[in-house]
């Protein structure tokens, strides 16, 4: 039975809404701009409203209550309430200081070589075979080894913090069970251990690593404890891992579809930083966040009250149509794609969103440019979440 308003329920949505959320997403900015979840919290969806929510002053990431739901009292949670994305001002400010300088845009040239370096070692195998699973032999190994050279830790370890990091994050979604929450804990407690080995070498042999730089940042007055190092760092291997996996081969699948904008890419090799741009606008690979409210917010549709969850679905608002005409075709020369708010805005706008980008922008170049005849292998299939969007494998041929 197809969704409606009166049906929808954010933390038990179905399999037709996880593979494509946006008809619905659409009604409920039409129809239920302030949509009230059976669950009592509250879901905006129009562009205007979720940056309202995410620049406000009156909204807090303090999150204990809401995830001791989902998670009950295990790893996990202490794990997810030591990152920064679950900390307020003024401390939220003093962490993401101390790791602001490994992501400014002069950083990011230093890393640039290396991240091509990376990209082109990957395709060594595919160019040869013809063939690969994107996900697993292109974009999920490229943001994963690219981390672990920043983090100076040993890249053949990429597969297990794919699995450390996919169980974390998928720890919070909204219709996360039992099952998943009993793995997540697990790997938490794995991660930690691994990691608290890693500090305690870059104690002994300092070097110009991110594990590095955090130790050095910390702030003299009130140093870090070990567990908010590790789990801030633990932060950047997740947070930076899934999502950019998914920008990379969500930008493929979206490219496919509209095959006529990857000719245009082609065509113009200029347009690709727009065509990042264009790709988080278009498929989100984070499709929401949540934020407590301090006090009554005014947005479409009414008053949200003091102390209760939003739901911001930037998925949704990215494809708001007051503020994108024709969201739902893609457009690799947009004029205001870099308006898109995928990586969210406000204080905890994305730390690694200039990372992401260029990692996506090299690898699609690549990709785009060095096989115009890429094409599907088979059905892919997609990791049926509410929260992040990302396709689980996507077999593709390189040369037709
Ligand atoms: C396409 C790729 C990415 C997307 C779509 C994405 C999306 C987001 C979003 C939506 C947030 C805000 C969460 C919230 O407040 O609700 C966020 C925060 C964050 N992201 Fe990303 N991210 C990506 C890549 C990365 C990378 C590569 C890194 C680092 C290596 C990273 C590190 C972080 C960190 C540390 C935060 C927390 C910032 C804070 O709380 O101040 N992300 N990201």
């Amino acid at each position: 039975m197809a969704l409606t308003v009166e049906t929808f329920n954010l933390r038990d949505s179905d399999d037709d809404y996880r593979r494509d959320p946006y008809p619905m997403l659409k009604q409920l900015r039409d129809q239920r701009p302030l949509f009230q979840n059976p669950d009592g919290s509250y879901v905006v969806t129009r562009y205007e409203d979720v940056d309202k929510i995410l620049t406000s002053n009156d909204v807090s990431v303090e999150k204990s209550a809401e995830y001791r739901k989902i998670m009950g009292d295990g790893p996990i949670l202490e794990f997810q309430l030591s990152a920064m994305t679950t900390w307020d001002p003024p401390a939220h400010g003093k962490l993401r200081g101390a790791l602001a300088a490994a992501f400014t845009p002069r950083a990011m040239r230093t890393w640039e070589a290396m991240i091509a370096e990376t990209v082109d070692d990957l395709l060594v195998e595919p160019r040869k075979t013809g063939k690969m699973d994107l996900i697993s032999d292109f974009s999920a190994a490229l943001p994963l080894t690219v981390i672990c050279k920043m983090l100076n830790v040993p890249t053949d370890m990429w597969t297990k913090f794919r699995a450390w990091a996919g169980s974390i994050t998928t720890s919070l979604d909204p219709a996360a069970g039992p099952d998943i929450i009993a793995l997540a804990d697990q790997h938490a407690n794995e991660w930690k251990e691994f990691l608290g080995a890693q500090l305690n070498d870059r104690r002994k042999n300092p070097g110009e690593d991110l594990i590095s730089m955090l130790l050095a940042n910390q702030p003299a007055d009130e140093p870090f404890s070990d567990e908010t190092i590790i789990h801030n760092i633990a932060l950047l291997l997740s947070a930076g891992h899934e999502t950019t996996t998914a920008l990379i081969s969500n930008g493929i699948d979206n490219l496919l579809d509209f095959p006529e904008q990857a000719e245009r890419l082609r065509n113009d090799p200029s347009l690709f930083t727009n065509a990042v741009e264009e790709f988080l606008r278009y498929d989100a690979p984070v499709q929401m966040g949540t934020r407590k409210t301090l006090k009554p917010i005014e947005v479409s549709g009414g008053t949200i009250p003091a102390g209760v969850i939003v739901w911001t679905v930037q998925g949704a608002a990215d494809r708001d149509e007051r503020m994108f005409p024709n969201p739902d075709v893609l457009d690799v020369g947009r004029k205001n794609a870099n308006k898109n708010i995928a990586f969210a805005t406000g204080i905890h706008v994305c730390l690694g969103a200039p990372l992401a980008r260029l990692e996506a922008r090299i690898a699609l170049e690549r990709l785009v440019l060095d096989f115009p005849k890429l094409c599907r292998d088979g059905e892919p299939t997609r990791h049926l979440r509410t929260r992040f969007r990302c396709f689980g494998s996507y077999p593709v041929r390189l040369y037709g």
